[in-house]
């Protein structure tokens, strides 16, 4: 069968979305012959048809193309419900109102210390000298990392995303098994010095059990930790990239910002719709199914591009347009849906929010001073950003 997909291909910045523009229309479910073999979605209303059916729709199979763990099963992801709800239920214990609302300094700090230094300079890589680090720092404050840990954890996910980013095997399985060290670490330390589990993910995913009262087996904790410890770090870098990219090509979007900040929540939400950075959170379904005149097979991985749904114009219409009046912003996949919908969600959106504040306070315009570096799949945006920026 000729493929219809070939995410192989070398993107730009606009790129990926003119392909998505064209699948949508003209071939909604799409044949890829990439990483052995996948579908994919790119309408928003099949990707919702999938996500509404988590029972036939699983990510215990496979739940990113391309990929499979090289460190065995984490949770939550890679478990179905209800098997998958108590780790989840632990990670939102803290997750709360007031722990998310208790990050809020740090956010603010390491914003303010990391665009600061950036503006200073005058120009640079912004992934790697702001967007990829942000979310590494206030992730570790989360998990309540040293900060010899919060390095290494800044260095092993980069490498990581690098790795997975050239599809090296190798080295996805030797930086993944760092992460999975750090893990272990911070397991072994929370089991010896047990912390408030509504503050630290750690203690309470030691302290929850399963349905059936059992603590959770040590390999699905470490897999769990070793999960949390990297989903988090990706997704805002590439987002805030993307957001910075925006306002190079859009400067009047800067200057609406900087002329009324109580925008920002609502251009964020906006945002995290216009460039959702992920293409290929999967599932597979327990049944053959027909979609669009195709059979799907058990097992067959079928990557959900959000950032194709989240362009569709039979939702959201002009969809290429940054636009703070629709309706029904709230509607967009950027966090996914169901069962597995992100439960970072509140850190993301606080961490976010903050860093356009900072951005759109400290900077007067900006420039893209060279070529974008792309990421691959499951990601879509920015992996580095030359850019040049002006002080207010
Ligand atoms: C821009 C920021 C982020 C975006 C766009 C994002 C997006 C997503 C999406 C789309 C999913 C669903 C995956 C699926 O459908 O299979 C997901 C799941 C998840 N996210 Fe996020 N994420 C972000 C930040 C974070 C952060 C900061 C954390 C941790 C604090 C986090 C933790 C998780 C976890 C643990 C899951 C798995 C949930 C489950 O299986 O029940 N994410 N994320």
């Amino acid at each position: 069968m000729a493929q219809d997909y070939d995410p192989t291909q070398p993107e730009t910045f606009e790129s990926p979305h003119r392909v998505f523009h064209d699948l949508r229309a003209r071939c909604p479910l799409a044949r890829s012959d990439a990483f052995d073999g996948f579908w994919m979605l790119t309408r928003y209303a099949d990707i919702v048809e999938v996500l509404r059916d988590p029972d036939n729709f699983i990510t215990s199979v496979r739940n990113v193309v391309p990929g499979s763990s090289t460190t065995g099963r984490r949770p939550p992801l890679h478990l179905d419900p209800p098997d998958h709800t108590p780790y989840r239920k632990a990670l939102e214990r803290a997750l709360g109102r007031g722990r998310v609302a208790a990050l809020e300094p740090a956010i603010k700090r390491h914003a303010e210390s990391l665009i600061g230094a950036f503006v200073e300079k005058g120009e640079g890589d912004f992934v790697q000298e702001v967007s990829s680090p942000l979310p590494a720092l206030v992730f570790a404050e989360w998990m309540g990392l040293t900060e010899p840990q919060t390095g290494r954890l800044w260095l092993a996910a980069r490498d990581y995303v690098k790795a997975f980013e050239a599809f090296d095997k190798d080295l996805v399985v030797s930086t993944g098994e760092k992460l999975a060290e750090l893990a272990r670490e911070v397991l072994a330390d929370r089991r010896a010095n047990p912390r408030d589990p509504k503050v630290d993910p750690t203690s309470s995913l030691l302290a929850s059990t399963d349905a059936d009262g059992t603590p959770f087996p040590e390999h699905l904790l470490a897999g769990c930790v070793r999960q949390v410890l990297v989903v988090g770090l990706v997704a805002p870098s590439i987002l805030f990239a993307s957001v910075v990219a925006h306002f190079a090509r859009h400067p009047e979007t800067l200057a609406l910002l900087r002329a009324d900040p109580w925008l920002v929540p609502a251009a964020m939400e906006e945002f995290f719709r216009l460039y959702t950075p992920y293409r290929g959170f999967a599932r597979t379904s327990r049944t053959e199914i027909e979609m669009h005149g195709r059979m799907i097979r058990p097992g067959e991985p079928i990557a959900l591009a959000y950032a194709a749904a989240n362009r569709d114009d039979t939702v959201f219409p002009d969809p290429d347009e940054f636009r703070l009046d629709r309706p029904n912003i709230s509607d967009h996949l950027a966090f996914g849906m169901g069962p597995h919908r992100c439960v970072g969600m509140p850190v993301a959106r606080l961490e976010l929010t903050h860093a356009l504040r900072v951005f759109v306070d400290k900077v007067q315009s900006v420039e893209i001073i060279g070529e974008i570096g792309m990421s691959n799949m499951p990601e879509v945006g920015p992996v580095a950003m030359p850019v040049r920026v002006r002080a207010r």
